[in-house]
């Protein structure tokens, strides 16, 4: 039988693989939302579910999208359309496929606003604006870029033109290259800077770790035990196609276990190292760990200020963290290119042109919700104050993502055979088959359903 391979090419290795879904994977969750998850909900007991639900939920799904994917070699719309005839079951499967697309240009549409943000920072940090800044200066300078739509419009347009550029060549061609540095270079400057705020914080590097791992359930609300097994899923990009997509460039002959578990351990350790350098910091700059969104904008800005060479680190840390969000926003809007390419028969350079206008123009409504479009709401028993970007974010990873996911599991643990499975995770059938298969047909679904509860707020 002649290898099949996906019209859109192939990795070319691998290694090639792990770095683009790790790069996927790692981005602003890791960085910017981790941290402040964790402090708004109380440190080490949040960190522990969070860790339990990758390994629980985050791993099993994630193998179920890479076989998919790998298994249909299309967009994830007709590669679950064609598993689920090859399974004899019902084609309505395809719309979990539309479903995660139509996640992917919402997330792309506020996510590039954040990424804005960075952009911001690190032309700030370059310019010295932070040198010996006071937590107050932080703050100003974070509440003006925050109310200045046009800045942020600029920032905005420039990062949807950038990944719409890759995304036009064609991901593989786009991002083999510069993955292969930026991955590396992420990791290595997450660890100086965890060893600056361990040199400069002196005692409030332990407060930082002891706030990160000291496991206090009282801290932790049946809320925030939803909360963190969400991010657990948000954080390695499932339930919106990516993976899946992904996974369809897949070299046949890569085993997929060991594959997934490489990236799920990169993602958790840069969010880890993310957390181990902001926390210290936090506490040094007596900053509030539940400083909510602006947590990173306004503590390693004063960080920074006050050490030797900060203004290079500081542009540097951005501009990765840009790099981290550019890679998740390029796997964001694959599924939907792919598509279009497939079905529609686009050209992939107009296909990228369309996706990024549609995810700009949303984006200028989360612009314009940080201000003269503000308003506030309550849902699920939290106040929200930036109106439709708030609304956005629920409706994608807090309503989307989990129905995505747990219709993939169910798919992947009920109706995909079971010889399919097997054959696709390299043939056996041994302990870690039958955990991965409990956890997609029970584990994973049932968690899922009650992130989905937790989320619109029935628990
Ligand atoms: N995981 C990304 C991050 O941590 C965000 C994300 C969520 C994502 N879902 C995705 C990225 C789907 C790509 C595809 O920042």
């Amino acid at each position: 039988m002649s290898e099949q391979i996906s019209i859109h090419g192939q990795w070319s290795s691998r290694l090639t693989f792990i770095l683009a879904a790790t790069g996927a994977a790692v981005g602003l969750g890791n960085v910017w939302k981790f941290p402040y998850l964790v402090g708004e909900n109380g440190g080490g007991a949040f960190v522990l579910v969070y860790l339990v639900s990758i390994a629980l939920i985050g791993v099993p799904v994630m193998i179920s999208e890479v076989l998919i994917g790998r298994r249909g070699r299309q967009s994830p719309i007709n590669s679950l359309r064609d598993l689920a005839g090859e399974a004899q079951s019902n084609c309505r499967w395809q719309y979990i496929g539309a479903l995660g697309m139509v996640a992917g240009l919402i997330i792309t549409s506020y996510y590039s606003v954040i990424a804005g943000w960075t952009l911001a920072y690190a032309v700030r940090m370059a310019g010295g604006v932070f040198s010996g800044v006071t937590k107050d200066g932080a703050e100003s300078i974070f509440a003006f870029l925050v109310s200045d739509p046009e800045r942020m419009l600029a920032w905005h347009t420039l990062f949807i033109v950038m990944t719409a550029m890759v995304v036009s060549r064609g991901v593989r061609s786009g991002l083999e290259h510069a993955i292969k540095i930026l991955m590396p270079a992420l990791f290595l400057l997450l660890l100086i800077l965890v060893g600056y705020a361990y040199i400069s914080t002196n005692d409030h590097f332990g407060q930082g770790v002891s706030f990160m791992f000291n496991i206090d359930f009282a801290a932790l609300t049946t809320g925030g035990v939803l909360t963190a097994m969400g991010h657990a899923f948000f954080t390695l990009s499932l339930g919106a196609g990516a993976v899946m997509v992904y996974g369809s460039y897949l070299p046949s002959d890569v085993p997929i276990a060991k594959t997934v578990l490489a990236v799920a351990a990169f993602d958790t350790i840069i969010a880890l190292l993310a957390g181990l350098a902001v926390f210290p910091l936090v506490f040094a700059s007596e900053l509030a760990p539940a400083s909510g969104p602006g947590l990173i904008f306004l503590s390693l800005p004063i960080a920074f200020g006050h050490m030797p060479f900060g203004w290079l680190f500081g542009t540097l840390f951005f501009i990765l963290l840009l790099f981290a969000a550019w890679t998740s926003a390029i796997a964001l809007l694959e599924p939907m290119v792919a598509w279009l390419v497939e079905n529609r028969q686009v050209q992939r350079i107009r296909a990228a042109v369309w996706v990024g206008l549609f995810t700009w123009l949303l984006g200028v409504v989360s612009i314009l919700s940080f201000g003269a479009w503000s308003f506030e709401f309550d849902f699920a028993g939290e106040v929200r104050r930036h109106g439709v970007y708030d609304l956005l974010d629920i409706l994608s990873s807090s309503i989307i993502l989990p129905i995505g996911g747990f219709a993939i599991a169910l798919f992947a643990g009920w109706v995909l055979p079971k010889t399919l499975l097997v054959e696709e995770l390299g043939g056996r059938t041994g302990t870690g088959f039958r955990l991965w298969y409990a956890a997609i047909r029970i584990v994973a679904p049932a968690a899922l359903l009650l992130i989905l509860l937790g989320a619109i707020g029935v628990i």
